[in-house]
């Protein structure tokens, strides 16, 4: 799809990812965000943009915000990310009927352009790096298992009622944000005690980071350019980064020398794949390659970071 002069939706527009998506497609587009705010401030939704509060679990609510005079929609709302929750079949239900009610929505309406945010987690513990038509895909998180779910949902529009897909799986994505995530959960730490700096795991779990500006680049670059009925691409960087380097680099950024205590184990958290990387083969052939290593994503995300704490 030419992202020029098109009505587009961002779901979860006022998210780490979604706000700066929609900021850029309204650059050449007219721009609706839909967001219920549940992980996000008002203040998180770009100025000048169209903004419904919605709780899109809700079939009327999504009935509201999908209408016919949409070329396409960008779903990235999601509840809770990374990690299973206390609560992983709360996560399941809301996540899973939150794409399902998206996609018959724009069915009914005849809306046949999605872009849909997965995530490395469906291709669990896998050899690396990994390339998008690895199999068998065996999530080993619910978070994971409900994104594979919610993939199959987009392949069964894609196919059988003449959607054009574009499924994005993210590596971690890191930027300008408090929330989720081990950055700026070492940023919250260390302010909370500059001494002494917990790391989940042994410190030694390694993976791909990528800045959210270059992701946000990325995803227009695919939707304009990848032919469909249903396109899978890896998005993240060719390198990785240590848990223990991040902890360097937030150090450094913080200007502080804290002494590291792990938890233990090879892995954060129960569903925690302790070393990813993706293959980014594909995208490279598509013609766009991510301009920042992961270290350089980490230390700019660090850096802004600290910089909202001042
Ligand atoms: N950030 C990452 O590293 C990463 C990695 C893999 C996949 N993803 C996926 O990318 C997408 C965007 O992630 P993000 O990092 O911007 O997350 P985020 O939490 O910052 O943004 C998600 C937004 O969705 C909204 N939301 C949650 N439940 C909702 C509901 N029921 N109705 C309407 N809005 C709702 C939240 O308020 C939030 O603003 C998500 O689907 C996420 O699973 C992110």
């Amino acid at each position: 799809m030419d992202l020029q002069g098109k009505r587009l939706l961002v779901t979860g527009g006022a998210g780490l990812i979604g706000a700066p998506l929609a900021s850029r497609l309204a650059e050449d587009n007219q721009v609706v965000v839909a967001d219920d705010l549940s992980n996000a401030a008002p203040e998180n939704v770009p100025d000048g943009l169209e903004f419904v509060e919605a709780d899109l679990t809700d079939p009327e609510a999504v009935a509201e915000v999908i209408t016919p005079d949409l070329d396409g929609v960008f779903h990235l709302a999601a509840a809770e990310k990374y990690v299973d929750t206390d609560d992983p079949r709360q996560q399941f239900e809301a996540n899973s009927s939150m794409t399902h009610n998206v996609l018959e929505r724009m069915r009914e309406v005849d809306v046949t352009d999605l872009a849909y945010t997965s995530s490395s987690t469906v291709y669990g513990e896998a050899p690396r790096p990994t390339p998008e038509d690895y199999a068998p895909l065996e999530p080993i998180s619910v978070y994971g298992a409900t994104k594979l779910a919610e993939e199959s949902l987009c392949s069964v529009f894609a196919h059988s009622y003449g959607f054009d897909v574009k499924v994005f799986r993210f590596a971690n994505i890191v930027g300008p944000r408090f929330g989720a995530g081990v950055v700026p959960d070492f940023v919250e730490k260390l302010q909370d005690d500059p001494t002494s700096l917990t790391i989940l795991g042994n410190g030694r779990q390694e993976k791909s980071y990528m800045h959210v500006s270059e992701c946000v680049d990325a995803m227009c670059h695919v939707v304009e350019h990848a032919e469909g009925p249903l396109s899978v691409y890896n998005l993240g960087t060719r390198t990785t980064t240590s848990v223990d380097r991040i902890a360097d680099v937030v150090s450094e950024e913080m200007g502080l020398d804290p002494d590291y205590e792990y938890t233990g184990g090879d892995r954060g958290w129960t569903g925690d794949v302790p070393k990813m990387r993706l293959s980014m083969e594909k995208l490279r052939a598509l013609g766009w390659q991510p301009s920042l290593t992961s270290d350089e994503s980490v230390r700019k995300a660090a850096r802004e970071l600290v910089d909202l704490t001042r």
